[in-house]
């Protein structure tokens, strides 16, 4: 089995920690939801189309379509997208931005944009390439010490197929590669020979009794025939947006021609011109003509899509127009409002041809149940112990202002009591942070009562 390579971009640390406890979409095998599985609890109506969302992206049904996950704030529209993303499988690419952050000083917002859709597009490539393959047989590596750490600086391996035994002295690449991957005795690996990147294919038939009990059940593959040195199909997943560096990288000079690069991985981003991205997209075409690549459209999460402004919407309306477009899925929790920067009042303050173009997903507000029991998977999550008072407090407070809020507390809560020496939270230590930090809603009551007294 080849392993693939996708780069998952994933979004600020706050925003997945706060997700961790979410698995998958928790649906049964006729994709039905499960009131309580894989970390997701209720909101079944949007879970079940989302499960329908992603066995069309499987599918290759969904590219170039927008979905809208629309509901109030905290109701669940970035947990299902993150549920999405984990139900997709590593072969499909999911990229997460948020609104807002497009807006960066580095780059035009159209060009963030461009770029996030571009990462969002899997192109897996096959080549036949000069590879080295066999049953490892040794691997000694060589380590040097420094004052702060211990590297490989390369090694010994000897590779054995069914018809004769190699030995190899390796660079430091494809020996710290081998080591990395926890290599041993008994493993089949393939070795592009020009680039040194490695596969581990898996562990031989023929691997040392030793080795097959230590792994303990690892499916098995034959040891590979024929010659050590030899042509072989090498596959390779990377992103029309690595391709797009890839090919900025090589026509300033920066790098040898060649897919020799491409296996070989990239460098840091630059600026890419609409000629190379040209170039990078008919190089593709090319290459599915001759059946040696495929697209593999992944997602692009814009979550808070009101941050965006009408240049934006319709470069992303136009961009789904594209040959080699992904899935759009988008997240507001906003009303009808402004669409930012005119004074144009639409749904979610999206325009409505874009609003047209999409799938909407609607999320409802918890009930008391299901509040208690996200608290309860969150509680787990972090670590927290709660006494069933508090439990009902929390979940009280979930209720009166919004789940978010109540799921926060947790924190605060349980460093109170790690400080006082206490396993458990009471009900005590939840009325005490519940006092020195405001809900949204008391907030702006706040702000509202002392308006006069805030700068403005
Ligand atoms: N159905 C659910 N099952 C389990 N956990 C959930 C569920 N819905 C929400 N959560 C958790 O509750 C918290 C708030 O939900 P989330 O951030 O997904 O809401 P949201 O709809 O994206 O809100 P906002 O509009 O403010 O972005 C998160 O920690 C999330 O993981
Ligand atoms: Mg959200």
């Amino acid at each position: 089995m080849i392993k693939l390579e996708i780069r998952r971009i994933e979004g600020e640390f706050e925003r997945i920690a706060a997700h961790s406890h979410i698995k998958g979409l928790g649906l049964n095998e006729r994709d039905e939801a499960i009131f309580k599985k894989a970390g997701m609890v209720g909101q079944e109506k949007a879970r079940e189309a989302a499960g329908m969302v992603v066995n069309l992206i499987k599918e290759g049904k969904m590219a170039g379509r927008a979905i809208l996950l629309a509901g109030p704030p905290g109701s669940g529209k970035t947990a299902i997208a993150v549920a999405i993303s984990k139900e997709l499988g590593y072969d499909v690419p999911f990229v997460s931005i948020t609104g807002s952050e497009i807006y960066s000083a580095e780059v035009k917002k159209t060009e963030a944009l461009r770029r996030s859709l571009r990462q969002a597009i899997g192109v897996r490539l096959r080549e036949e390439r000069k590879v080295l393959e066999g049953e490892v047989t040794e691997f000694i590596p060589s380590k040097q010490k420094t004052a702060y750490r211990q590297t490989v600086r390369g090694g010994d391996l000897t590779l054995k197929t069914d018809a004769e035994e190699v030995s190899l002295s390796i660079g430091p690449k494809v020996a710290q590669s081998l080591s990395r991957q926890g290599v041993q005795e008994g493993y089949v690996v393939l070795i592009d020979k020009e680039t040194g990147r490695v596969q581990v294919q898996g562990l031989s038939q023929k691997a040392p009794e030793s080795v097959r009990y230590d792994v303990g059940g690892e499916p098995t593959i034959p040891r590979p025939k024929g010659p050590v040195e030899k042509e072989k199909e090498f596959v390779h997943t990377t992103t029309l947006s690595d391709l797009d560096r890839l090919f900025h990288e090589r026509s300033s000079g920066m790098l040898g021609g060649g897919l020799a690069a491409l296996f070989g991985g990239g460098a840091e981003r630059k600026e890419i011109d609409q000629e190379t991205r040209d170039q990078v997209d008919r190089w593709v075409e090319k290459r599915i003509k001759e059946e040696t690549a495929e697209i593999l459209p992944g997602v692009l999460f814009i979550d808070g899509t009101h941050a965006l402004d009408l240049e934006a919407f319709s470069f992303l309306n136009r961009a789904l127009e594209n040959e080699f477009a992904p899935i759009v899925i988008m997240a507001s929790n906003r009303g009808i409002t402004k669409i930012r920067g005119t004074s144009i009042k639409s749904p979610h303050g999206m325009p409505l041809d874009l609003l047209d173009r999409s799938l909407i997903v609607t999320t409802e507000p918890y009930n008391e149940d299901e509040i208690r029991e996200i608290i309860t998977i969150r509680a787990r999550e972090e670590n927290v112990k709660l006494s069933d008072e508090a439990l009902d407090l929390l979940t009280e407070f979930g209720t009166e202002n919004s789940l978010r809020y109540a799921v926060w507390l947790l924190a605060p809560a349980s460093t109170r009591v790690e400080r006082l020496g206490r396993e458990r939270i009471t009900v005590e230590d939840l009325r005490n942070v519940r006092e020195r930090f405001s809900s949204i809603s008391e907030s702006i009551s706040h702000v509202k009562e002392y308006e006069e007294r805030y700068l403005k």
